[in-house]
């Protein structure tokens, strides 16, 4: 008897025999048109994806932390200034902070992962000096906005938020990015819109933060050879700008839709008593970028085991808390709560596959693996 295909967490070989002929087809557009860096592929991107996020300026990034980071600094963050994030997330979220002369202070998440607005307010109140926040929508949920938009207004915040699994998300019909005065995202492959290599964006509702963005990415360059800030290198390509414009694109509703059926099944049919499905953010439209679950009891590598036996794979979403990181060791930081839930999560999150080329076969397999996980 053949054992039945493995179920990934990502197929990316699915997604070439999908998109192959489409992303050749404008290799070689852009490879004819002889013009490889910050020219008409990425405007017209820029353009399309402003459209499909409901913002009004885009400006493509070479990824997601160096586009959080120039966020930061467009904001102008005084050095060594407090700013508040999440301590469950990629690393490239503290990363961008400290590049950024910030001081990360860890506020706990909420039960859906999200940092904790409530907790947040607490810290605000106390410590007036504080006035910066980077928060992340975590696993494809969109955090509370209508409350993080009156936590911006109550303490003047300067807000990023970090974007980078939430693409497409809303809350109460209020896209994620729509808050901060700048939202940073990934086109990182495994996101819900990745690339084929790097990419990432900026977002802002305020032109002269565009313009100075637009500038950030570019040496800090505003016309040819005049260099007015101290900028980087980070510019989404023509290459990338096209594969995403013509390809990926225009796939992610229906992908988005994917993974929202996929994650109701999920939630419909998981029902093992040790396997906990953490909420969803109130009011959260979300994209399900990630699937987490939460695993008590005999913990969650016997569950990853067992479902590796089956040739279903398995992730973790985050084992090690940012300020526990080993490169924390000698950056000041501050934990502006106690990480009650953060650790939890890092104790006891285990993802399980979704993405939009997972198809139902595979799904039943999931559910059924779980149910049948002996503990
Ligand atoms: C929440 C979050 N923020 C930031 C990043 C960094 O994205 P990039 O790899 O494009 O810099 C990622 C990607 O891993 C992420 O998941």
């Amino acid at each position: 008897m053949t054992s039945p295909p493995p179920v990934l967490m990502n197929d990316f070989k699915a997604q070439w025999a999908d998109v192959g002929k489409e992303v050749l087809a404008t290799t070689a557009r852009v490879g004819e048109s002889g013009w490889l860096i910050l020219g008409k592929e990425v405007e017209a991107f820029e353009e399309a994806f402003s459209r499909y996020a409901g913002l009004p300026e885009v400006i493509g990034f070479g990824n997601c932390l160096d586009a959080t980071e120039m966020a930061l600094r467009a904001l102008q963050i005084t050095p060594g200034s407090a700013v508040l994030t999440t301590p469950l997330t990629a690393f490239a979220t503290t990363l961008a902070i400290i590049r950024a002369g910030g001081h990360p202070v860890y506020i706990d998440v909420d039960a859906s992962g999200q940092m904790d607005l409530a907790l947040a307010r607490d810290f605000l109140e106390k410590n007036p000096a504080a006035r910066t926040a980077v928060p992340v929508h975590l696993f494809g949920h969109s955090g509370d906005l209508a409350a993080l938009g009156t936590l911006r207004d109550d303490f003047e915040l300067a807000l990023v938020e970090d974007c980078a699994q939430a693409v497409g998300a809303t809350s109460r019909g209020i896209p994620t990015g729509s808050i901060g005065q700048i939202a940073a995202t990934s086109f990182y492959p495994t996101k819900n819109l990745g690339c084929y290599g790097d990419g990432g964006a900026a977002f802002t509702q305020d032109p002269a933060l565009a313009a100075l963005l637009r500038s950030l990415r570019d040496y800090g360059q505003t016309e040819k050879y005049v260099h007015s800030h101290i900028g980087g290198n980070s510019r989404l390509d023509e290459l990338q700008a096209a594969i995403l414009h013509d390809a990926l694109l225009p796939r992610l509703p229906a992908a988005t839709a994917r993974r929202r059926a996929i994650a109701a099944a999920y939630r419909e049919g998981i029902t093992h008593p040790a396997i906990a499905i953490p909420p969803a953010p109130a009011g959260s439209e979300s994209v399900y970028h990630l699937f987490p679950t939460l695993i008590s009891g005999v913990g969650r590598e016997s569950l990853a085991a067992h479902l590796r036996e089956a040739g279903i794979g398995t992730g973790v979403h985050y084992p090690i808390l940012m300020p526990d990181q080993p490169a924390m060791k000698n950056v000041p930081h501050t934990l502006g709560s106690p990480l009650t839930t953060a650790k939890q999560f890092a104790r006891e999150e285990l993802s399980l596959p979704i993405h939009p080329y997972l198809d139902d076969a595979s799904v039943s397999r999931v559910i059924d693996t779980c149910n049948c996980w002996p503990t």
